[in-house]
């Protein structure tokens, strides 16, 4: 199975479950974390959350998830900018440990940029590092010059999860070698556009049947996937999404698929502002 090499050698998973929208509806809960189960079962181990989806809802989805496979979970979540620094830190890290009923948290990201220097925000996330609560830290929605101004901290940060699929590729010109250079991961968010108007564009059509049975998402989650150093979490709560995206890690895009795809979704030529949905 595909896998991405954080900073520190671990290997994680390339293909991992989102749960954005998660835990919104009491009534749908049981059934998302089936979802999950099924995703872990497929080998999708790696499972993004942050304390913002549901308001904690989707943490506590996860628990259900993966209660009894703790050891077979990369968990990550993430911290409101707000929360990001000094004792709010420490509240909000220990609030989102005992939704996922978990002891330590693997990769713990900083949601996006706020008020709180980035500075302030590395050093309490060290600080809950060294006690334990969480196994490494990293960051989400970052551009180029935010990792810069982390200095010598950013040798101790492990990802960088933003929004990245073919309908936006900013990323491929600066951040992503940026990134690679740093032997630091990209987190591809979004990865199959939110299930909207990216899954019936004709290009992805055309790969697609070209590839016997396969899907317009298959092809998008492939895609994120075929270069080193970018781990893709697509969110389904269906467990035929659950299924159909597993199967994407089999799906080999050719040459002439992602020319077709480039044609169709242009890398940039230049800058783009970092998007983030
Ligand atoms: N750091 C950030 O700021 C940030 C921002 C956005 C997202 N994220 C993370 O990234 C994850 C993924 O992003 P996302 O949830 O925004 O969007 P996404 O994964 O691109 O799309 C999810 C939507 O696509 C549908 N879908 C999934 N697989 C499908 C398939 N094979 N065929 C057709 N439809 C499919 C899902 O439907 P069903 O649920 O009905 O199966 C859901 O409606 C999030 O859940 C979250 O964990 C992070």
């Amino acid at each position: 199975m595909a896998s991405a090499r954080l900073p520190d050698g671990t290997e994680v998973p390339a293909l991992g479950q989102g749960t954005w929208r998660m835990g919104e509806r009491g009534a749908d809960r049981r059934a998302e974390a089936a979802a999950l189960r099924l995703g872990l079962d497929l080998g999708m181990t790696l499972i993004d959350t942050a304390e913002m989806y549901a308001e904690g809802g989707a943490e506590e989805v996860v628990a259900e998830a993966i209660a009894g496979r703790r050891e077979e979970v990369f968990l990550v979540s993430k911290v409101y900018p707000q929360n990001a620094g000094g004792r709010r830190l420490d509240a909000a890290c220990e609030r989102s440990l005992k939704r996922l009923r978990v002891d330590t948290i693997d990769l713990y990201l900083l949601h996006w940029r706020g008020n709180i220097p980035l500075a302030d925000t590395a050093e309490g996330f060290e600080r809950m590092r060294g006690a334990g609560k969480i196994r490494r830290w990293g960051v989400s929605n970052l551009d180029v010059d935010d990792l810069e101004e982390l200095g010598a901290a950013l040798a101790d940060c492990a990802a960088d999860q933003v929004l990245y699929s073919l309908e936006n590729r900013g990323i491929e010109h600066d951040l992503l070698p940026f990134c690679r250079g740093r032997k630091m991961p990209v987190m591809a968010y979004s990865p199959v556009g939110q299930g909207g108007a990216l899954l019936r564009h004709p290009a992805l059509r055309a790969v697609a049947a070209r590839h016997g049975g396969a899907t317009p998402a298959q092809v998008a989650i492939a895609w994120t996937l075929r270069a080193p150093g970018v781990v893709s979490i697509p969110k389904a709560s269906d467990p035929k999404h659950v299924r159909l995206n597993a199967a994407a890690r089999d799906l080999r895009l050719t040459d002439a698929d992602l020319a077709e795809l480039d044609a169709a979704f242009p890398p940039p030529k230049r800058k783009q502002r970092l998007a983030m949905l």
